[in-house]
This record gives structure tokens, sequence and C-alpha cells, in this order.
């Protein structure tokens, strides 16, 4: 296998059931921002705020797959992946998000297209609907804080299951809704850029209420697969002492256990102690739990808190003790093992009502040049990948159902306010080019999926 490490006979077995993939998002690989009636999203308005993007790029052209997705296609088709998870751009379907507005014919041209380049190359679809791009006049009426948010989601995916609906069966809803609560509109690391602290919770549930209304709506056209794609992290305390252990239970439970609780179990874990009301209503929570066929969760690294007295949280988040890092530094700690702990957690927590586990993204980003003249030697890429599907045969072996693997990402890409300084691809992708050069790790990712099938 090229590259190194390798795997052993029984790991490549217990890999076998696996379908393998690579993922994607529209702002991050589309470029072609104003092209062909596309309208302006949440990150088109974040990235043109001076300061917003470490390095003021503005995810254009960038890998330009607008252009370019048949070059991808046949990428995926040389990877031997099953499958490819991209995600639909609402702005390029309804380009002011509202109801009144008849769907753009070049937007919906675009997808059906991406969509047949793939079936030609032997690669199923599978689109995720809402990866963060929000049309910006639905975040100017209050965005996902604003439950008629949700109605608007549904007519858009409404448009987009009716022109794909036919060959497109295994779908996405929305992705990292974490991200968008606590990044988003909590901490203001990430568009729409608010600082609510925990008054930006509501987003959480309408979110949710956002997976459950696309669930019906895609079943109802055919669908075969749906799946939220839900991003967790083991959370440790720093240290034995019991107020890091209460930190990391309450981490625990607004990163984790607020979106899983709902969507496996119909509730929301007790939040009375952080003095949380959550906008509910009759019927909400039947639909946020409306039986998924699969559970998507992407998993990067655990997260370690320390207690403290006085801030607008009662933890701050430090670096792991002893372990290596990705390019993003100390915060980003590689530690497989709390991949596999995680998922075992999970199956002792949720038992029967949880679905068999898509590994819907994983994967880490390392220095490496934006010129490359001859594939790029990215062992630490992967010695992460290798590592952490290691810890998912050990998972699997543990009892957790896993149906399939998937690594961020398929091309280096704009790492939303991290621009092109986070490069996570299996392919290189020179951001003033748009050239492809796959890295030694997607000759890696070939060999292991044809190990795996051998
Ligand atoms: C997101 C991706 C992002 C990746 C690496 C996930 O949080 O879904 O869009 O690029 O992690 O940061």
């Amino acid at each position: 296998m090229a590259g190194t490490p390798e795997f052993a006979p029984q790991a490549l077995q217990a890999l076998n059931g696996l379908r393998f993939s690579t993922a994607t998002a529209a702002f991050q690989i589309e470029g072609a921002r104003t092209l062909d009636g596309r309208g302006r999203s949440i990150w088109d308005d974040f990235v043109d705020v001076p300061g917003n993007v470490l390095d003021s790029s503005a995810a254009d052209p960038g890998p330009d797959s607008y252009h370019r997705s048949a070059e991808d296609a046949a990428l995926l088709a040389g990877l031997g992946a099953d499958r490819y998870r991209f995600s639909i751009s609402w702005v390029r379907i309804i380009p002011d998000g509202q109801r009144s507005t008849k769907p753009n014919a070049a937007g919906l041209d675009y997808y059906d297209r991406v969509v047949d380049e793939l079936l030609a190359a032997g690669v199923t679809p599978e689109p995720t609907l809402y990866h963060w791009d929000l049309p910006t006049e639905l975040e100017v009426a209050g965005g996902w804080l604003n439950r008629d948010t949700v109605h608007r989601f549904g007519e858009y995916v409404e448009a987009v299951a009716n022109r794909l609906g036919d060959r497109v069966r295994h779908w996405y809803t929305i992705n990292e809704p974490a991200s968008t609560s606590l990044q988003g509109y909590a901490l203001g690391e990430l568009a729409p850029g608010h600082t609510m602290l925990f008054d930006a919770l509501p987003t959480v549930h309408h979110q949710l209420l956002a997976h459950g209304t696309a669930a019906t709506i895609l079943r109802e056209h055919g669908a075969q697969q749906v799946a939220p794609a839900i991003n967790h992290s083991l959370i440790l305390p720093e240290t034995d002492e019991d107020a890091d252990h209460r930190a990391a239970t309450t981490l625990d439970l607004i990163f984790n256990r607020f979106f899983a609780d709902p969507l496996l179990l119909g509730e929301y874990p007790d939040l009375e102690a952080l003095g949380v009301q959550m906008p509910i209503r009759d019927g909400d929570m039947e639909l946020i739990s409306t039986p998924c066929d699969v559970y998507g969760f992407n998993y990067y690294n655990p997260t370690t808190v320390r207690s403290v007295d006085e801030g607008p949280l009662p933890f701050d988040m430090v670096p792991t003790p002893g372990a290596a890092t990705t390019g993003f530094g100390p915060l980003w700690p590689i530690r497989p093992d709390t991949l596999r702990d995680f998922l075992i957690d999970m199956r002792t927590r949720y038992g029967s009502s949880l679905p068999p586990i898509v590994i819907s993204e994983n994967g880490a980003s390392f220095p490496e040049p934006e010129e490359c003249t001859e594939p790029i030697r990215d062992d630490e890429r992967i010695a992460y990948l290798h590592d952490h599907l290691l810890a998912l045969t050990e998972a699997i072996a543990a009892g957790v159902p896993i149906a399939g693997y998937t690594v961020w990402s398929l091309l280096d890409n704009f790492e939303w306010a991290d621009g092109y300084t986070q490069r996570f691809g299996l392919v290189h992708v020179n951001m003033t080019t748009g050239q492809r050069t796959p890295k030694s790790s997607y000759e890696w990712y070939r060999n292991l999926i044809a190990a795996v099938r051998a």
C-alpha cells in the first residue's frame, strides 16, 4: 500500500462492510459566487468584512468546482469511492430565500449536471442540503433564531427534491448545527458572526426542525437514506478536580447531547441549570426525532476543558496534554482513541435508538504549500486517517454499528474563517489556477478502498 502505515488483515476485514466517501461543501469549493443568478448568503457577507478571514481570501475562484465538477467526478472515480458527499447552495436555488421566488433554473441545472457526472463515474451522490450558507435575506429576518426559516428551508428542499429526487436517493439534511449555533450565533467565530452566548440556543431547535422537515419531504420523494451530519467531540476534563469534571459535563451537554438527544430520543437534556428555554411547540419533538436511516457523525478531535470562575462561559478550552496537533495548533489535538471511546459511549447511551453511524467527516489539515510541482507527501494526514480508521475498527469490534466513512476533504478548499491557510484535501488545489494534484494520501486511500474490497 502506498504511504505508511498499513492495515492488518483483521482490520481490513472489519472495514469490509463500510461505504467509503469523501466530502466537500458548496461555499468551500464552488467559487462562481456571482454567476448565473446565485444570490448572497451569510458567508458572502462574512467574507466581505475585512479581518473576518485570516488571509482575506473570499472563496472565489478557489477550487472552482462550479466549472470543474467533471474533474472532481473523475478524481472520485479514480479513488474508487462509493459515494461523494457534497453540498447544494441554497442561494443558487432560491437566490433570496423567499417563498415567492421561483427556483433559479441555472442553479438547478448545475446540480443536475453534478449528479449525472457522479452517476456516470459510478459514484453515488449524497448531497447535503444545508452546509452553512443561509440566504442573507433570511438572516436579516432573524436567521435560525426565526422559526420561519424552517418553512423557507422546506420550500427550498422541495425544489431540489423535485429536480433531483429521481436520481438522488441519499441525502444529508443539515451540517454541524453545533458549529452554526455555537460558533456562528453564540461566539461570533463563523457567519453570521453573532455573539449572543446562551441566547443563541433557539437556533439549535430551529435547525433540528429543519432537519425533520427536510427528512419528511425527502421521504415523500423516494429517499432511501436521510441523515443529519452532527459534529461531536469527546470532552475531557483537564485535571481530576471536581470543578473540571463539572465543566466537562456542561460542555458535553451543550456540544453533544443537546443535538443527539433530541434527534435520537426525542427530548432535550435537562437544561434548567443553564437557564435555557427552548421554543418547543406541539409536534416539534416528534418531527425532530423522525427515525433516521443512518446517523451522520463528523469527528475531528477531543476538547479539553478547564473550569473557570469568571467570564461569559464556565469553562475554557485548553490544549490536550501530551497530544500531537494538526495545522490548527494546540486546540486541534490528534487523539483517535477518543473517536472509539465516543462511539462506544454513544452505543451505551442511546442503545437501540441509535441507527447505524456513518462517519460523515474525518480528516486533518497540515501546513502545505500553495503551489506544487509534484505530488505532496502528506504522511501526517495518512497517519491521521489510518489511526482514526483503526479506532473505528475497535468501535466496530465493541458492537457499534458503523456503515460508512468519509474523508474531509476530497480537495483543499476554503476553510471558512481560516481561508486558504488550512488544507484538508486528498488532492492539492492551486487556488490561483484551480490545478488539482493528488497527494500521496489520495493514493493511500485508493489503495485502502481496493484492499478492503479485495
Ligand atoms: C465542517 C467543514 C470544515 C471542516 C474542517 C467541519 O467542521 O463541516 O466545512 O471545513 O470541519 O474544519
